[in-house]
């Protein structure tokens, strides 16, 4: 026999005692499920990319964030797929447009759930970009002036926090005061403060009819090789008044998240993004992979790094599991 002052397999002998050592917890009021509105009635709409996804009409969102509502999930973050799109984004800030709409619906029905919305032009213009464009551009300032236009549209709309994920210089800031100076001092800002221009995008950007159609996102999101570059966006966002920053995509940035929440004492959030959720399900269709398994390791994995909130698609089904489980010692 070996004589071992320490045997750390004693702490993982059986489902009790690695309970009572378990470091992190993950519970369905940590996540916040990204959602995506059409127009249209009675539509449930699969995004073919992203299994078990849909483009909901106002009404279905509303029946289905019920749901998510009652599964414990607090919060969700809505995304519009406009048809109507031009070179400036007008529809972006339409007082009566899809976004708009589906806010007052959802503070209607639901007061109690924290309504959150992208702020980008992306889904909105014909080229894809999440600013305006000039020549080869993607213009800064310009963009931030329509950028403020659709914070305070959809703070006038009800919403409680909005999400600026375009990557403008200067645009928190901004959004701070436009909605302070409207009397929205209690809209939250939830910044994309390091997002990376990375190809996990990709299935998202089908579901939303938003790929860039000319060029790449890569003189505003970040180059993935940078680190001190993302310890400045985030820190820039915190001075500018952001309430919570966050770091995206989330899987291959867990580096960032650790060295963030060292770093800084606001709360973090990372985004679980539409690559890192139709990987998982791709290999689990093939036989590769545990599906459940692998959605709930990638989730505590990202809580470990140190997110605060974890935005996913898999929310409702990490909730559903996370309630079933309840009480037993898995
Ligand atoms: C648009 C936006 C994107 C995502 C969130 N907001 C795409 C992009 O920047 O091209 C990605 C979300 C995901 O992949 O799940 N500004």
């Amino acid at each position: 026999m070996m004589q071992l002052v320490h045997r750390p397999r004693r702490l993982r002998k059986n489902a009790a005692i690695r309970g009572l050592v378990r470091e992190t917890q993950l519970q369905p009021a940590d996540l916040i499920y990204p959602m995506f509105v059409a127009e249209g009635e009675k539509l449930r709409d699969p995004i073919s990319t992203m299994p078990g996804q849909f483009r909901f009409s106002v009404d279905e969102l509303v029946k289905e964030c019920q749901e998510v509502f009652s599964l414990g999930i607090g919060a969700v973050n809505l995304f519009g797929y406009s048809e109507d799109k031009d070179d400036q984004a007008s529809k972006s800030y339409d007082p009566n447009g899809l976004v708009q709409r589906s806010i007052r619906a959802l503070k209607d029905a639901l007061p109690g759930l924290c309504v959150q919305t992208d702020v980008a032009l992306d889904p909105y213009t014909h080229h894809g970009h999440d600013g305006l464009v000039v020549g080869d551009e993607i213009v800064n300032d310009e963009s931030v002036e329509v950028l403020c236009k659709m914070a305070l549209s959809h703070a006038e709309a009800g919403v409680d926090w909005v999400a600026p994920s375009d990557m403008m210089d200067g645009r928190v800031g901004a959004i701070r005061y436009t909605l302070d100076n409207a009397g929205f001092q209690n809209v939250g800002i939830l910044a994309y403060s390091a997002k990376y221009a990375s190809c996990f995008y990709g299935p998202f950007r089908g579901a939303l009819d938003s790929a860039p159609k000319k060029g790449d996102k890569k003189t505003y999101q970040m180059d993935p090789a940078n680190t001190r570059e993302a310890m400045r966006e985030l820190a820039m966002d915190v001075d500018e008044g952001a309430d919570v920053i966050m770091i995206k995509p989330a899987l291959s940035y867990l580096d960032i998240i650790a060295q963030a929440r060292a770093a800084f004492d606001v709360p973090i959030a990372a985004y679980n993004v539409s690559g890192e959720f139709s990987m998982i399900h791709a290999a689990a269709e093939k036989g590769w992979l545990d599906l459940e398994k692998a959605m709930m390791e990638v989730l505590m994995s990202i809580k470990r790094a140190g997110a605060d909130m974890i935005l996913s698609y898999f929310a409702k089904d990490a909730a559903k599991l996370l309630k079933r489980d309840f009480g037993k010692m898995v």
